[in-house]
């Protein structure tokens, strides 16, 4: 038996559809954002503005860097504890949602704390129900957090990104406005979009794949394809919605189904070397899948793709779009020196043993593991 979730809770999606803020009953509103971009392009200014007019007092929390930690959570969960909001809106990137996500939880259940919440994840006694709204608006195309139950946090001590899944941090309403999407920087739209595209196919090619997320994911997986070059090229409206909307459906597919390897190393990646978490997806998804294809299933489904999106070979496809979006090769390329991955080396096998890894379509063991670590290290073939 399954339980599918296919639309998130609301979603609201177009170009001006910040607006549906306005239309909010909230008494007292905390908006979390990342760096300074939605500040510079007067987002933030207008979002407080619809609130306002809604009737709403509003906190602005601003600052969330990449790779949110522990330690960031609880720093905001002060000022949010003081303020008291009934509704919590993240507008930003991924780390924004994910730490606004984080931020809800904590406040909302008090007896949750950083040495407790994972055993209450893993037993799922994290009610499901929680009071503060939850209210998600992406300015950047890839995480699909504002659909997902889950959230990432970085443990700086243990140099591990640790995920929380529970249905209680599925926001109660995503808001997939474009014109947010309009000031992403090329680099940002690259490996934010190969995010998206790494949840499409891991979902796709992931042996828990149902018939409904078979849909969003495949469609997902063509369209970005197809616009996510546009997107970086041209960084038109249209280019830049229907990413959007094929990151979303992605998001949509991968909460219901799972990942696979990709996001497991790359977690391992990002948290020892603090990366961007689209880059690290990016550069390991061709070795991943090439890899995967010896799984029957696996080669079925991307000779599938081929067909789907009008080319040879997906992987190939993938691999010259990567080369298009200016993604390194490898790590070392993407200039982690060698001395500082030998350094890690037994950390990042650990972790990239974890999490997403777990449900690949190919058992690891961590002798292969081992193989691929250096493969996407040094940009060797994969030959074992
Ligand atoms: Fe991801």
């Amino acid at each position: 038996m399954k339980r599918l979730v296919l639309s998130g809770k609301n979603i609201i999606c177009g170009a001006g559809s910040l607006t549906a803020l306005a239309e909010l009953t909230c008494r007292r509103a905390t908006v979390m954002t990342g760096g300074n971009s939605m500040l510079k392009n007067g987002v933030i200014d207008r979002a407080v503005q619809y609130l306002t007019e809604a009737g709403a007092q509003v906190q602005v929390l601003t600052g969330v860097r990449k790779n949110p930690s522990f330690e960031e959570v609880d720093g905001y969960l002060k000022d949010v504890r003081e303020f008291r909001p009934d509704c919590m809106i993240a507008i930003g990137g991924g780390s924004a949602m994910d730490c606004a996500k984080a931020v809800v939880l904590f406040y909302e259940f008090s007896f949750l704390t950083k040495d407790n919440v994972l055993d209450y994840n893993a037993t799922g006694k994290i009610p499901a129900m929680r009071k503060t709204a939850l209210i998600c608006i992406p300015s950047t195309s890839g995480t699909g957090s504002e659909l997902t139950r889950g959230t990432v946090i970085t443990d700086t001590q243990a140099k591990l990104k640790v995920p929380i899944m529970t249905d209680c941090l599925r926001p109660d309403i995503a808001i997939l406005d474009p014109e947010l999407t309009m000031t992403m920087p090329r680099q940002v739209v690259a490996e934010t979009g190969l995010d998206a595209l790494t949840h499409a196919i891991e979902s796709y090619t992931n042996h828990n794949l149902d018939d409904f997320d078979e849909a969003l994911a495949s469609r997902a997986i063509c369209g970005l394809m197809k616009w996510l070059p546009v997107s970086y090229r041209e960084g038109s409206l249209i280019a830049r919605e229907k990413v959007h909307h094929y990151q979303a459906m992605a998001g949509i597919s991968f909460a219901n189904v799972g990942l696979g390897m990709v996001h497991g190393i790359a977690h391992a990646f990002g948290a020892a070397f603090d990366l961007a978490h689209g880059l690290t997806n990016a550069i390991i998804l061709p070795y991943a899948l090439t890899y995967n294809r010896r799984d029957p299933v696996v080669e079925e489904k991307l000779q599938e793709l081929s067909y789907l999106c009008r080319c040879e070979d997906i992987v190939e496809e993938i691999k010259r779009m990567r080369a298009e979006l200016q993604i390194p090769n490898s790590y070392r390329d993407a200039g982690i020196t060698e001395e500082a991955y030998l350094a890690q080396y037994d950390l990042l096998l650990e972790h990239s043993m974890l999490g997403a890894t777990k449900v690949n379509p190919v058992v690891m063991t961590r002798e292969s593991m081992g193989q691929m670590l250096h493969a996407v290290y040094y940009g060797d073939e994969i030959d074992f």
